[in-house]
């Protein structure tokens, strides 16, 4: 069965992702766009072929021809949508954050847990192909560890195993280019500190498999920063973002270290490994748009499609394409959350796992005031596993 989908928020989010992934969808269809400015919904409608647009939010909750809503909004819309949409039956994929504070995830939690109705949050990167294939290589370094001898190890069979390599590091640099902002996000109280680092925030959490205990935040929410996050095994993960990199290179490098195997992912389109004897050294992933027939694979791919494109606009030739971008999930995360809604397999972000994301995101933000790093304690993380009744106690 087709689903209808209605995109409330047609910004320049919606017009990357959803809009197009919509459009081009086999088992969903692009029902309704809706935007506050009745012509920037229109535009959207016709060029991504949807059946009708809207500029109230409250007709898209309403409308008997709509099956699923894909909120891309800035957090102004989240809870006050979320909550009557549930109520409606309507289940929501939204955009990160979920919410800018506590009370109004609670409010979300509290809708899906007493309607039933799913709520799957934007945290994309986690779907993403090429990290999958990450997490997967993680876990074979946790559990088993490096099966290629070392070209230089002077300690075999000489000492015991620290107790720190056990552990593992993490380590996430967001090469930002502040140009590529619109304005809104510095005027932002949260900043890109909240607004974009749960994506990172999240990705940390799944890779080190170990409770977070405690967090710290050097630098400014608006851009520029470090994020330390302390897991009770002894792992860590530091989370850097610069605003003043350039757009043209890539942006995002995940390296993991555990069980002296290192894996890498850079910018989405080539994974790397040294320690795994069963698995390729390189792998490589296809840029969603930019690349053409004959550029080499993985990040050498990713530098021709900028040098093209780059190209083309000195001489004036700007085509449809305009940037080289990777997969990062987005296609796939609205996907596997419709399959969910189908009965085809898990919701791949449940609002109750984003809250522990964005309290942490807010636990990072409070560092990054004080100076002063912030303990992260059990019902950070917990309280989502506590039974409805407790969490409406909770709330009041
Ligand atoms: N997942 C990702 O990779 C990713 C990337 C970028 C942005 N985002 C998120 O997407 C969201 C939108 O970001 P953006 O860059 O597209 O912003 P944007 O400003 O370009 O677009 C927001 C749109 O929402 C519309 N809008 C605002 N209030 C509305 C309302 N009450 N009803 C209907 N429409 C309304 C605005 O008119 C605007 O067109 C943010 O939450 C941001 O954090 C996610």
């Amino acid at each position: 069965m087709t689903m209808r989908a209605a995109v409330v928020g047609c910004g320049a989010l919606a017009h990357a992702t959803h809009l197009p992934n919509l459009a081009a969808s086999d088992r969903l269809r692009l029902q309704v766009a809706c935007d506050l400015d009745p012509a920037q919904a229109e535009a959207a409608a016709r060029r991504f072929g949807a059946a009708r647009h809207e500029s109230d939010w409250r007709a898209v909750v309403a409308a008997p021809d709509v099956d699923l809503i894909v909120l891309c909004t800035h957090t102004n819309l989240r809870a006050d949508l979320i909550v009557p949409a549930l109520a409606a039956g309507k289940p929501v994929y939204t955009e990160k954050p979920v919410a800018a504070g506590e009370e109004e995830m609670l409010r979300i939690i509290r809708a899906a847990r007493s309607t039933g109705v799913p709520v799957c949050v934007g945290h994309n990167r986690r779907s993403a192909p090429a990290m999958r294939d990450l997490r997967r290589l993680v876990a074979l370094a946790r559990t088993q560890g490096a099966d290629v001898p070392a070209l230089v190890d002077r300690n075999s069979g000489l000492r015991e195993p620290l107790r720190e390599e056990s552990a593992a590091q993490i380590l996430i640099r967001v090469n930002d280019d502040s140009r590529t902002w619109k304005g809104w996000i510095f005027d932002d109280p949260h900043g890109i500190m909240l607004s974009e680092m749960v994506h990172f925030i999240d990705l940390a959490l799944l890779l080190a498999g170990s409770d977070p205990v405690e967090v710290y935040a050097y630098g400014s929410n608006r851009g520029n920063f470090t994020l330390v996050i302390g897991f009770r095994d002894g792992s860590c993960a530091t989370l850097q973002h610069t605003l003043v990199g350039n757009f043209d290179a890539p942006k995002e490098l995940v390296e993991v270290a555990a069980g002296h195997v290192t894996v890498a992912l850079d910018h989405f389109v080539e994974l790397r490994q040294r320690g795994l004897a069963g698995e390729p050294f390189r792998t490589s992933y296809p840029l969603e748009t930019g690349a053409q027939p004959g550029d080499p694979p993985g990040i050498e791919g990713f530098h021709r499609a900028v040098d093209r494109l780059q190209a083309e606009r000195a001489a004036g030739r700007q085509g449809a394409c305009r940037f080289a971008f990777p997969s990062k999930g987005h296609r796939q995360h609205l996907e596997a959350f419709a399959a969910h809604l189908r009965g085809e397999g898990p919701n791949p972000c449940p609002v109750d796992g984003a809250y522990a994301v964005t309290r942490i995101a807010l636990k990072l933000l409070q560092s990054a005031r004080t100076g002063q790093p912030q303990r992260v304690l059990p019902e950070d993380y917990d309280l989502v596993r506590g039974d409805h009744q407790s969490l409406h106690r909770h709330c009041l």
